[in-house]
């Protein structure tokens, strides 16, 4: 699969099969991200890769969110129950991580989104499906906690599995529409 058709094909994959993807395939995924541009060459990023009953871990906090009195929260932080199911179905899930650095918050953020995208269209191209996630924001703290990432910031959490099921297309703005 070329570039091309890896971007026109790819989108959020919410519903997996439970069959595993190979270790090795994630480690390609991962180096797609090795690979991506980024401010300065700063390269301002780590991953997680979790699976199994680490990755039962960080459903359960995204889950506990709701134990709590979240009334004060922006009503679409409860899209986390949907998003702490995608993940509790995943093959693995990856944390993208970056180093806290004030001074180049907004030039690491960009980056990891590029590494992010790299992640993304590599998996697409094997036939992996995928899913965003930064539904991870609001359980953030427990989860650096959970997993001793003390100095880094939750940049986001991508879901890999192979995909199941038809997916509904989303819609997308014409080009007319966003170019000025
Ligand atoms: C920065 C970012 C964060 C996202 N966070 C979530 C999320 O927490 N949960 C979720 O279900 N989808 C999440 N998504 C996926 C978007 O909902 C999805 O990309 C959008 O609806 C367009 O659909 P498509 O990816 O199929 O083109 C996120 C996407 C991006 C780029």
């Amino acid at each position: 699969m070329n570039v091309t058709e890896a971007i026109e094909t790819r989108h959020s994959c919410r519903h997996f099969s439970k069959e595993h993807i190979a270790d090795e395939a994630v480690k390609k995924i991962i180096d797609a991200a090795r690979l991506a541009p980024s401010a300065h060459n700063r390269q301002n990023w780590a991953f997680l890769i979790l699976e199994g009953e680490r990755k039962d871990r960080l459903v359960s906090i995204m889950r506990s969110l709701f134990d709590e009195d979240i009334s004060s929260l922006p009503s679409f932080c409860r899209t986390s129950r949907v998003s702490a199911s995608v993940i509790a179905s995943s093959s693995h899930t990856v944390l993208c991580l970056r180093k806290k650095d004030d001074m180049w918050k907004t030039e690491d953020l960009l980056s990891c989104g590029a590494a992010i995208e790299n992640m993304i269209l590599t998996a697409t191209g094997m036939g992996i499906g995928s899913l965003w996630i930064r539904d991870t924001f609001w359980t953030e703290e427990k989860i650096i906690e959970e997993f001793h990432l003390d100095g880094y910031e939750l940049v986001s959490a991508i879901a890999f599995g192979w995909p199941a099921g038809e997916h509904r297309p989303v819609k997308k703005k014409s080009l007319e529409e966003i170019i000025l």
